[in-house]
Order: C-alpha cells, then sequence, then structure tokens
C-alpha cells in the first residue's frame, strides 16, 4: 500500500462517492497520447448508452477536457457542497473552475490537497461511472488515485509508438506492483491496422480493448456534442465500451 495507516480524508472521499458504482481512471504515464481525449468522448459514449455519467479533470497542470467540451464558462454550484456542471445529462467537474487558467504551479503535498479536496467536496450523486482525466506521469495524482481510490480500473491509453508505450509500460508495471485494478489497454490514434500493440498486451497479460483511429481536424469538433458522438472515435469507444 502507498498509504500507510488510514488516512482521515479516505472517509470523506467514501462520502462523496458512496453512490458511485464504478471509477475509470485513464491513464498513460505519458502526455500527448490522447487521454483527455479519451477520457471526454468516453464518457460521452457511456451518457449515450444510457449510463448515468460523471467525468473528473484532475490533470491539475493540463486540464484540457473542458476545451474539448466547451465547458469553459460553466460555474460549479457551490451551494450545497461542490455541484458539478451538467453538460446534457453528463456531470462534469474540472480543476480549472478554480485556477481559472492561471498557472498553477505546486508540488507534492499541495497537489495531493488540491485533489483530495476536489474528490471530497464534489457531490456527484448516483452515477454508473465517474472517469477520471489524469496527468501525464507516475506523480502524486496517481499514487493518490492508488492510495485513496483502490476501487479504481485503470484504462490505460498508447498512441502506436515505442516511446509511447515505453512510458506506459511503466505505470503499467507501478500498477501490477501495486496490485491496481487494470481494465486494459486502449491504443489512440491509429494509422494502420497493424497493431505491436496487442503483441504487448498479450505479453505484459493486459487487455487490448481496441484502437481508436487518428481523427484529421478534430478540433473542429468541440463542443459540438452532435459532432462528436457521430465522430469516428465515438465509433470507435462504442466497440470499446462492450468490452468494459
Ligand atoms: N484519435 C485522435 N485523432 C486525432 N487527434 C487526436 C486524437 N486523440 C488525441 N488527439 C489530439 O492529440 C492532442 C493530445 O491529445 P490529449 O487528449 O490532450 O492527450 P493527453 O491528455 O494524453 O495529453 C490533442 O491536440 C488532441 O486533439
Ligand atoms: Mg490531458
Amino acid at each position: 500500500m502507498l498509504t500507510k495507516g488510514i488516512d482521515p480524508r479516505t472517509y470523506g472521499i467514501k462520502d462523496s462517492l458512496q453512490g458511485v458504482k464504478r471509477i475509470i481512471a485513464v491513464g498513460s504515464g505519458k502526455g500527448g497520447v490522447g487521454k483527455s481525449t479519451v477520457s471526454s468522448f468516453l464518457s460521452l459514449v457511456l451518457d449515450d448508452s444510457g449510463f448515468k455519467v460523471g467525468l473528473l479533470d484532475l490533470d491539475l497542470f493540463g486540464p484540457s477536457t473542458h476545451l474539448i467540451l466547451n465547458a469553459r464558462k460553466m460555474e460549479p454550484d457551490e451551494n450545497y457542497g461542490l455541484r458539478p456542471v451538467e453538460i446534457n445529462r453528463m456531470k462534469f467537474m474540472s480543476i480549472v473552475y478554480f485556477t481559472e487558467n492561471r498557472p498553477f504551479a505546486m508540488r507534492g503535498k499541495a497537489v495531493t490537497d488540491a485533489a483530495l479536496e476536489l474528490l471530497t467536496i464534489t457531490k456527484w450523486g448516483n452515477l454508473d461511472f465517474l472517469i477520471i482525466d489524469t496527468p501525464p506521469g507516475l506523480g502524486d495524482i496517481t499514487l493518490d488515485i492508488l492510495g485513496f481510490l483502490r476501487q479504481s480500473e485503470f484504462l490505460l491509453v498508447s498512441s502506436p509508438a515505442l516511446i509511447s508505450w515505453e512510458t506506459v509500460s511503466k505505470l503499467l508495471g507501478l500498477l501490477k506492483e501495486e496490485k491496481a485494478n487494470i481494465l486494459g489497454l486502449v491504443e489512440n490514434m491509429k494509422t494502420s491496422t497493424h497493431s505491436f500493440l496487442e503483441e504487448e498486451c498479450r505479453k505484459e497479460k493486459i487487455r487490448y480493448l481496441g484502437g481508436i483511429r487518428f481523427l484529421p481536424g478534430i478540433e473542429a469538433l468541440y463542443g459540438d456534442f452532435i459532432a462528436l458522438r457521430k465522430s469516428d472515435i465515438s465509433k470507435d469507444l462504442r466497440n470499446i465500451i462492450s468490452l468494459i
């Protein structure tokens, strides 16, 4: 275990997440491979399939799901704890609402405190899925998720590049050491039918959940929920959610 003894904050988090059936942490270790893209589209696709979904952007240094969903101007309601904003039926919360796009320089304990506070005070209510977008690296947030949210299931994202997989496999090593739940790997930005990642997943004894095509001009879809839902990324993710 990464956290020794029981941290009292565990109880606060447990309380605010008691109505949440499954927590999926989207991680990779590497930046720029599509964690925020996968987190956002996955939330939309699950929402489309009739599930109650929440999306929490815990990438404290580079939050971006609010851009994909065009949730920039929305303000969370602070009257009763912190109520997530609603985007269609989805619930959404991001650290960006508190940093207001100012540079956010924090280290160690401050990062943990900010993440745990958001987890404690956000009132998610009943959810089938809480999707958590995580920052790159094997830093504090990943360790906190492992320590405080033991029930989380990790969805790993890699691009079809060796340097991406190199970093993802380091995160995988940590997750295995910690006996974390690993849902499997999604290959994002796929441009060919061949995939060396399928073989790597076999070797690592984790599930290869499928590929997501590279979609040129993806940014033109941001905030357009009809286009986001109709996109090839959503189509590919619909196959993937049938496996999770
Ligand atoms: N399947 C895809 N097709 C095309 N562009 C993509 C795809 N996935 C991600 N991108 C683009 O790649 C960049 C990095 O993606 P992002 O989701 O922010 O990665 P991360 O959260 O891992 O840093 C963004 O500009 C995003 O629009
Ligand atoms: Mg990101």
